[in-house]
């Protein structure tokens, strides 16, 4: 059975486009750890909070508090500085994702240079593993990139899945292609393979035929859904697309 991870970070960007210059507002919503409640009795099986730099959505107020009651099952999505380091193994979650970050960028739009930047990411790898942390690394589907993870030695990747869900339908087969032959390879090297980014209804059914999968964390269109269906009936149908229904 493949899980659903719920990214919830878009709930806090509907939140601080009201109250990001209120010092102290008294009841500032929408509120994060509401919408994570709901999409856990629905059955999602994790939540996924980014807390960025530039604190943009996500809190870490908002984190701490979700910790708190979920932090089994909670996935941080950190850039791979020393702060956030701190952060984590102060915080404690089930699993952290290590993502590139960039403050230009509207989301993460790439994965993460795992084969480039092998020096810097052993030891965050490594402190986070000893901390008892499930480590997974943001990675495009890239035969390279995935023998870095390996080497690196985090047990999971999260395969970027931004391209496929933005081809045309002339490259979807090829996007397509690109992380079937990702996650095949990663699962030879006893990897765990997550994916995630710009997956929707509409692309599930085609998603589903990469072997392998075990999570997939989806934020904006869960979350757009839940708007008009409200998020218990939005968790409800994104796990049914999942399960292939
Ligand atoms: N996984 C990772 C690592 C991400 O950075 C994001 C976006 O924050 C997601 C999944 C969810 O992507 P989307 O919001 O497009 O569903």
């Amino acid at each position: 059975m493949i899980r659903l991870g719920v990214n919830i970070d878009h709930v806090a960007t509907l939140r601080q486009a009201r109250y990001r210059n209120h010092a102290a507002p008294t009841s500032p919503e929408p509120d994060p750890l509401v919408a994570a409640r709901i999409c856990m009795a629905a059955g999602a099986h994790s939540l996924t909070v980014h807390l960025r730099e530039d604190r943009r959505h996500i809190q870490d107020d908002d984190v701490h508090r979700i910790a708190r009651e979920f932090r089994d099952r909670l996935n941080l999505e950190m850039a791979a500085t020393p702060a956030m380091v701190d952060f984590a193994l102060r915080l404690r979650p089930s699993e952290v994702c290590l993502v590139p970050e960039n403050r230009a960028e509207v989301t993460t739009e790439g994965g993460l240079d795992a084969a480039g930047q092998e020096k810097t990411l052993q030891p965050v790898v490594q402190k986070l593993r000893e901390a008892g942390i499930l480590v997974s690394l943001f990675i495009d589907p890239d035969a390279r990139q995935v023998t870095a993870s390996a080497a690196l030695q985090a047990p999971v990747i999260e395969l970027h899945t931004g391209k496929f869900a933005d081809a045309t339908q002339a490259m979807r087969p090829t996007e397509l292609k690109r992380l079937l032959q990702a996650s095949s390879q990663a699962h030879q090297l006893k990897l765990q393979v997550n994916a995630g980014h710009g997956l929707r209804l509409s692309n599930l059914p085609e998603l589903l035929k990469v072997p392998n999968l075990h999570t997939l964390n989806i934020g904006h269109s869960l979350v757009s859904h839940a708007l008009t269906v409200g998020f218990d009936r939005s968790v409800r149908d994104f796990l049914e697309a999942i399960a292939g229904k």
